[in-house]
C-alpha cells in the first residue's frame, strides 16, 4: 500500500509511519519541517520504503506538492492518515479568536484540504482509506480543552459525513480516538492561563491535572498505531476506533447509538447500495 501521513516529526504520526514501513508499505511521512524532525529522519535512515515529504497542513502549496509527489512516484495512494494536530488548553470564554482559528485552521480545515488533495486520485482508483487521528475530546466535551475538544467534534462529524459520501466511490473513512498517552502533544499544548481572572486557579489546576496525565500516560503508543493500521487494512474498517480501555465502560453505550444512528444515514444515502 501508499501511505501518505501528516505530521510525522513526533508522536502517533511517527509511529504510524514507522508500523506502516515495517509492515513494507511505501509511505510518505510528512513533516511541516523536515530538517527540524530527527527521528524522522533516523527512521528514513533505516528503512528505504519511508521517504519524507514536506507538508504543512496549513500550507495549500505544501499540500499540492507533497500530494503530486507522492502521486508521482507511486501513481497511487491508497491510505492518508490525518494525523497532525495541535491542541490549546484554557477556558472557552477566554481563548480568544485568532487561537481559535489556528486550532480549527490545523486541526479541522488543514485536514480538509489534505483529504481534498487526495480524495481525486482514490475516486479515480475506486478504493481508498481516510484515517482521522481524533481525540477522546471528540467525543467527550471537557472543560478548558473547549477550542480543542470543539475542533475534534466537528472532525468527527466531518469523517461520517465523508464516509457516507465516499463508500459509493470504494473509499472508506475512520477515525481513532486516543485518551492520554505520552507524546510530545504535553509540552506543545499552548496555555491561556487567565492570569489576574477568575479562571486562573482552576485553568492552573487542569492544566497542571492534563499535563500530569499526558507525562505519566502510556508509552507505548502500539494501541493506537494498531487502530490505524486495522483502519487501513480491515476489510470493513468500523466508523469510530475509541483508544480508552478506562472509559469503555462509559463510553460502549454511546458509541453504539453513534454507530446504530450512521448505520441508518447509510441505509437512507443516495448511491450506497447496501447498508454497512
Ligand atoms: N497524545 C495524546 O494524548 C493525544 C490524545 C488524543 C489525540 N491526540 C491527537 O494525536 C495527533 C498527534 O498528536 P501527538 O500526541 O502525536 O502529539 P505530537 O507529538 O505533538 O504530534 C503532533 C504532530 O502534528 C504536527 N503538526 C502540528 N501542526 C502542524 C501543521 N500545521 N502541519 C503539519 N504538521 C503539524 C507536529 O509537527 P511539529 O513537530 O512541526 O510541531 C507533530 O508532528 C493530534 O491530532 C492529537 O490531537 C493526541
Amino acid at each position: 500500500m501508499i501511505v501518505l501521513i501528516t505530521g510525522c516529526s513526533s508522536g502517533f504520526g511517527l509511529a504510524t509511519a514507522v508500523a506502516f514501513a515495517q509492515r513494507g508499505d511505501a509511505v510518505v511521512a510528512t513533516a511541516r519541517d523536515p530538517a527540524r524532525a530527527a527521528a524522522l529522519q533516523d527512521a528514513h535512515m533505516r528503512f528505504a520504503n519511508l521517504s519524507i515529504e514536506r507538508l504543512d497542513v496549513t500550507d495549500q502549496g505544501s499540500i499540492n506538492a507533497a500530494v503530486a509527489a507522492t502521486v508521482d512516484r507511486h501513481q497511487r495512494i491508497d491510505v492518508l492518515v490525518n494525523n497532525a494536530g495541535i491542541g490549546v488548553l484554557g477556558a472557552l470564554e477566554l481563548v480568544d479568536e485568532p487561537t481559535l482559528r489556528a486550532v480549527f485552521d490545523t486541526n479541522v480545515f488543514g485536514a480538509m484540504a489534505v483529504t481534498r488533495g487526495v480524495l481525486p486520485h482514490m475516486r479515480e482508483q475506486k478504493s481508498g482509506r481516510v484515517i482521522f487521528m481524533n481525540a477522546i475530546g471528540g467525543i467527550l466535551t471537557t472543560a478548558f480543552l473547549g477550542a480543542y475538544c470543539a475542533s475534534k467534534h466537528a472532525l468527527d462529524c466531518i469523517a461520517a459525513v465523508y464516509d457516507l459520501e465516499l463508500r459509493p466511490f470504494g473509499v472508506r473513512v475512520s477515525s481513532v480516538y486516543p485518551s492520554a498517552f505520552h507524546t510530545a502533544m504535553g509540552g506543545n499544548l499552548s496555555l491561556v492561563a487567565g492570569e489576574g481572572t477568575a479562571y486562573a486557579e482552576p485553568t492552573r489546576a487542569y492544566f497542571e491535572g492534563l499535563s500530569q496525565r499526558i507525562a505519566s500516560g502510556p508509552t507505548d503508543l502500539s494501541p493506537v498505531v494498531d487502530a490505524v493500521v486495522d483502519a487501513a487494512t480491515s476489510p470493513d474498517p468500523p466508523l469510530r476506533y475509541p483508544v480508552a480501555s478506562h472509559l469503555s465502560e462509559v463510553l460502549g453505550p454511546t458509541l453504539e447509538a453513534l454507530d446504530a444512528l450512521h448505520r441508518r444515514e447509510l441505509s437512507m444515502t443516495p448511491g450506497i447500495s447496501r447498508p454497512a
